[in-house]
């Protein structure tokens, strides 16, 4: 199969475990044997076809370094699962723009090296795909990259919850530049929200009147730091009102509360509460926590959705790629039900659509 052509924007703890991810996975040859995969191949594609050829940060740690080096390099705390091969690729400084927020100015270490022509090395590459994997604060850089992305007529995948995919107006402009784009904010493969919502759902399934809830999330990572001073309350309102879709009647619902603790690294805690009343109004309570580490949870679904938007780029789709959006992301330009986004991929990558 012709590689997968991906630029990194940010190189942080969700590129180091995907970096590494690359390597465990590329001598994978059983479906079966893949553990922590949804599709080993999807569309044809094998997770050894997607090839990082550009990567660009502003951390003076990182900048300059082989990705191989520079995805283990702090403030990085993602787990080093094993040594990764040098990649030949070496790390370009990009703009700082909003990279950087007040509460993680002392953590980010910018580097002194001149900016270098993303642009230009984005076509230089003949990257096909942007990954912008950069803080959830920094909209007006995820804005810059996008750009750079039409400029270089690349796909551009967005992880981050800055509104991109879900915005009509970028919409249009990849539409308009033949294009695809998807996002927003990447969904986990075990994710919190996710697993707020089938609880929901089955309480709710078995007749139980759920009246109060909430989930309460802890991290450790740079990430986790910058969400607190920046985009905690456009989190909170993205989680609350995905929960709430998981019941067909109003309750007291509270998603995506966090806080920062830094001794937890790259791991990630999140409490759920919930109260229901079941037979003759008898009350119920779960208590419940879930313990993942954060970089580790993107890679599978990245994964999938970087070898779906090669398949879109090769049927030459536009604009936002709806199949795509609903099945990877926590904000897609439409709120789509869990079971029918999986259905939608489904058909997307065996070619029903
Ligand atoms: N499981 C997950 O980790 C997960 C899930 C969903 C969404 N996301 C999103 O993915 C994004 C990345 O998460 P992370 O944990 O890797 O974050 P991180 O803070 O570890 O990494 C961000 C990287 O971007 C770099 N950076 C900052 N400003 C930059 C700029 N202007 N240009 C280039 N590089 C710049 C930083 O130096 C850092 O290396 C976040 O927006 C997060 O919300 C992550």
């Amino acid at each position: 199969m012709p590689k997968i052509k991906v630029a990194l924007v940010g190189v942080g703890n969700c590129a180091s475990a995907f970096v590494q991810g690359l390597q465990y996975y590329s001598n994978y040859g059983k479906e079966e044997d893949s553990i922590g995969l949804r599709h080993l191949s999807l569309g044809g594609f094998h997770p050894r076809d997607i090839q990082i050829v550009a990567a660009f940060d502003i951390d003076g740690r990182k900048v300059g370094k082989d990705l191989s080096e520079a995805i283990f390099a702090e403030p990085n705390n993602a787990p080093k699962l094993f040594n990764v091969s040098s990649s030949n690729v070496n790390v370009c400084k990009g703009p700082t723009l909003d990279g950087v927020g007040e509460y993680t100015k002392n953590i980010v270490q910018i580097s002194n090296q001149p900016e270098t022509n993303v642009a230009n090395i984005l076509t230089e590459c003949d990257v096909e795909i942007v990954l912008n994997l950069l803080p959830s604060g920094a909209v007006k850089a995820s804005h810059w990259y996008a750009e750079q992305a039409l400029s270089a007529e690349c796909a551009f995948l967005n992880a981050t919850p800055s509104f991109i995919a879900s915005d009509p107006t970028w919409t249009k402009r990849f539409e308009k530049a033949d294009l695809p784009l998807v996002g927003d904010d990447l969904i986990d493969q075990v994710g919190a929200t996710a697993l707020h919502k089938t609880l929901l759902k089955l309480l709710s399934m078995h007749g139980v009147r759920i009246t109060e809830t909430y989930q309460l999330d802890v991290g450790g990572g740079t990430e986790s730091l910058d969400t607190l001073e920046r985009t905690r309350d456009v989190k909170r309102t993205v989680k609350t009102k995905s929960v709430e879709t998981a019941l067909p009647y109003k309750a007291d619902v509270v998603a995506g509360s966090m806080d920062y603790v830094d001794f937890l690294q790259n791991r990630r805690d999140s409490y759920f509460w919930i109260r229901g009343l079941y037979f003759c109004n008898v009350p119920m309570q779960i208590d419940l926590k879930l313990s993942t580490i954060d970089g580790p949870n993107a890679g599978s679904v990245l994964f999938d959705v970087i070898r779906a938007v090669k398949m879109a780029l090769d049927r030459k789709l536009k604009g936002a790629v709806m199949p795509i959006c609903a099945y990877g992301f926590k904000h897609p330009p439409q709120l789509i039900p869990l079971e029918t986004a999986e259905e939608m991929f489904i058909d997307f990558i065996t070619e029903k659509v």
